[in-house]
């Protein structure tokens, strides 16, 4: 038998521990069950999934960063545990717990009846986990938001974690961007390399053309181009990533027409690039510096050479500033997004032709499915090799993400663009030269 109960009944004073946990978590609209350590239940008892709070620390995080911050630092813990769902793939129980995964802050007037039902004393601070970093705030003694030095510390927090753990994750193509999946059945291989190709189309590259691919992560651009006749640059601020790279470029035997650099973007020196492409660097540029990131793009190219720009956007055009929240502090610090509108914006700004844009929102949500069905396969390793809470941080990031992307909150956009001549002369074909 299902026994629902209200999960907040503010005139009977106190709560007990299981729905103040239902309060900070849930819309109460989906069928949940929830426990506590003071051995209370809340909601659906015989529902299968839900939230079991294991320690007063864990009802100190949820109290101190209502929120998703309070609840992601109690699971991230271990003082908040899920039912139902694997750690490396909590999708279903994301879903179901919240509306556009925004998770609900209390009213001041909860806030009041929840100081009364936990006591004053779990409402003083306690040191988050380890793996957060600290608030931007903080950080400034890294240099200024977006300075080299900073964002070679934000790159070095999120891409320099394990190569064998994100071996295990991203699978044998190394690709950590939206897949491009030619039909729904396609395996995560088949959609990465068929991003490629899409991509390889759209710039038009011929054999003995130049690439310049920003923010390469493992090369898997770099290698795709090379292999068919392009001389291509790669730049990655990740150590561990162009040590990789470089590996996989000799290994293949694309040494003589492929170079990956550790290197900021901005210190690529060479100009008169046939094509650039620039595969989900976007994300860490911060909305403020996209005049200076579109027009140092624009100027690595030869007149009628084409940029493609792949990021993830938002809704709306909103600045959208993780600063705060779950994903800036265990994820992609100083991470920042808009919307396609304000993109393209920029784009043309700079002085390109904006060409063709695409968005791939349900593209992302199926890769996200298809990493964390990954994780799930390699737990155990993936736990040895960097930790249970980092690896809970990591499905817990990309299982919330799949669900942004499921409900529009997050979407992804190609933006084809031309550094057109002064005249407006170019070659192009009338009609798009690729196979969609
Ligand atoms: C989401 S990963 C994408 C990697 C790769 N393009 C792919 O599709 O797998 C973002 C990449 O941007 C790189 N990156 C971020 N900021 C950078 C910068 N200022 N200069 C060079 N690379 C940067 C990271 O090192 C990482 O390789």
């Amino acid at each position: 038998m299902t026994t629902t109960r209200e999960p907040y009944r503010a005139t009977t004073g106190k709560l007990n521990m299981a729905e103040v946990l239902a309060l900070f978590t849930a819309t109460g609209r989906q069928p949940l069950k929830f426990t506590a350590y003071d051995g209370s239940t809340a909601g659906s008892e015989d529902a299968e999934l839900g939230l079991d709070l294991r320690s007063p620390r864990g009802a100190t995080y949820l109290a101190t960063a209502p929120g998703e911050l309070g609840i992601a630092r109690a699971y991230i813990s271990g003082e908040l545990q899920a039912y139902g769902v694997h750690p490396g793939d909590p999708y279903e129980l994301l879903k179901t717990l919240a509306d556009r995964v925004n998770f609900k802050r209390p009213s001041a007037r909860e806030m009041a009846t929840v100081v009364r039902s936990i006591g004053v004393e779990h409402f003083v601070p306690i040191p988050p986990p380890p793996q957060e970093t600290p608030p931007r705030w903080r950080r400034v003694a890294d240099g200024l938001l977006h300075s080299k030095t900073r964002d070679a510390e934000a790159i070095h927090h999120h891409y320099d974690v394990s190569n064998t753990f994100y071996e295990w994750l991203l699978g044998p193509s190394m690709t950590y961007t939206c897949a491009v999946y030619p039909d729904v059945d396609a395996t995560l291989e088949e959609a990465q390399e068929n991003k490629y190709r899409l991509i390889f189309d759209k710039l038009a590259l011929q054999p003995g053309d130049r690439l310049l691919d920003v923010g390469c992560g493992w090369g898997g651009m770099v290698r795709y181009a090379a292999s068919r006749g392009v001389r291509v640059i790669g730049a990655t601020l990740s150590a561990e990533q162009a040590k990789w790279a470089q590996q996989a470029v000799a290994d293949d035997g694309l040494a003589d027409l492929a170079e990956v650099r550790f290197s900021d973007y901005r210190d690529v020196g060479e100009t008169e690039f046939d094509a650039v492409s620039s595969i989900g660097l976007t994300e860490h540029i911060g909305v403020r510096n996209y005049p200076a990131y579109f027009g140092f793009l624009k100027s690595k190219l030869r007149v009628g050479g084409l940029l493609l720009n792949h990021c993830i956007t938002r809704h709306d055009n909103e600045q959208h500033s993780f600063a705060g929240g779950f994903t800036d502090r265990y994820v992609f610090p100083d991470g920042e997004l808009t919307g396609s509108g304000r993109i393209i914006s920029e784009v043309q700004e700079a002085g390109f032709e904006v060409l063709h844009t695409e968005n791939f929102r349900h593209h992302y949500a199926m890769t996200l499915r298809d990493w964390c069905h990954n994780l799930v396969e390699h737990w155990d390793s993936a736990v040895d090799e960097v930790g249970l809470p980092i690896a809970k941080v990591w499905g817990l990031y990309m299982a919330g993400s799949r669900v942004a992307f499921e409900q529009n909150n997050l979407q992804l956009h190609h933006v084809l663009a031309a550094n057109v001549e002064r005249r407006g002369a170019d070659s192009l074909p009338l009609r798009p030269w690729w196979q969609p």
